[in-house]
């Protein structure tokens, strides 16, 4: 059974979907399940905890005013910063033959930020991070805006700045022309995430385990 790729790297794992869409519930099961086939995992998510992070969660809690241009490439920096950083970057990590699933990936800015500018233009602003790191496989949980909306209604306090019914819509649509677009070039699994905990995560593993060859 491979552990790691034949190059002795670790694998690389992308969470994607809308907000609400179970991508922290499934990615503690998946890390679980991992670690029962003997995978050591790291399992982390952006934006993150960065000081260009942090910068971003005041901007998203509406503490501090930016374009959106702006907002964009601070998400692009903060990636960066996540693959790169000296202290737990996710280059050194995969190198030293770690897994590592991430929640969000380049495919959160391609969706989000092409709400309001040119996907090109956001694609093209990630083009550092493409070229260090595509994921192994982008697992995608593609669950409705209402669906979605109703799961964190029931469990937060607030809505941040992008928790919108009509902006969620457009995201998710975003999501599925970003695939598309670059079919030729990245693994995206989509997996139906309207169903019980359960259920989506046995199709996780099916599928993960495939693009891992690990089963
Ligand atoms: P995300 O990380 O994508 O924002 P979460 O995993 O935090 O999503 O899930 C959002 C909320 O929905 C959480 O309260 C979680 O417990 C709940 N939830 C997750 N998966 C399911 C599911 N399959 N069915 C019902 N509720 C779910
Ligand atoms: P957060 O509450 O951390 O995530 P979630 O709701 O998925 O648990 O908020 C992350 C928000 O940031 C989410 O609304 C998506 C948005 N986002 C972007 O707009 N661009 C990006 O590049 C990334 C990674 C996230």
């Amino acid at each position: 059974m491979d552990k790691i790729n034949k190059t002795g790297k670790g694998f690389f794992i992308a969470f994607e979907g809308i907000d609400g869409s179970g991508k922290s519930t499934q990615i503690h099961i998946l890390n679980e399940r991992m670690k029962q086939a003997g995978i050591c995992c790291y399992t982390t998510m952006e934006p993150t905890d960065s000081p260009i992070g942090s910068l971003i969660h005041q901007i998203m809690t509406g503490r501090v005013k930016a374009d959106n241009r702006v907002i964009a490439a601070l998400f692009a920096a903060d990636r960066l910063d996540h693959l790169l950083n000296d202290v737990d970057g996710i280059v050194h990590k995969i190198n030293e033959g770690t897994t590592v699933i991430t929640d969000r990936y380049y495919f959160s800015s391609y969706a989000y930020h092409s709400v309001d500018m040119p996907m090109d233009w956001v694609i093209q602003a990630n083009g550092p991070s493409s070229d260090i790191l595509r994921p192994t496989v982008t697992v995608y949980l593609d669950i409705s805006p209402d669906t979605a909306l109703e799961r964190i209604a029931q469990n937060r306090f607030h809505q941040e700045l992008f928790e919108k019914k009509s902006r969620l819509v457009k995201v998710r649509e975003k999501y599925l022309e970003a695939f598309e677009k670059l079919a030729d070039v990245e693994r995206v699994v989509v997996i139906d995430g309207s169903r019980s905990r359960q259920e989506i995560a046995d199709d996780i593993w099916r599928e993960v385990s495939r693009c891992l060859d690990v089963r």
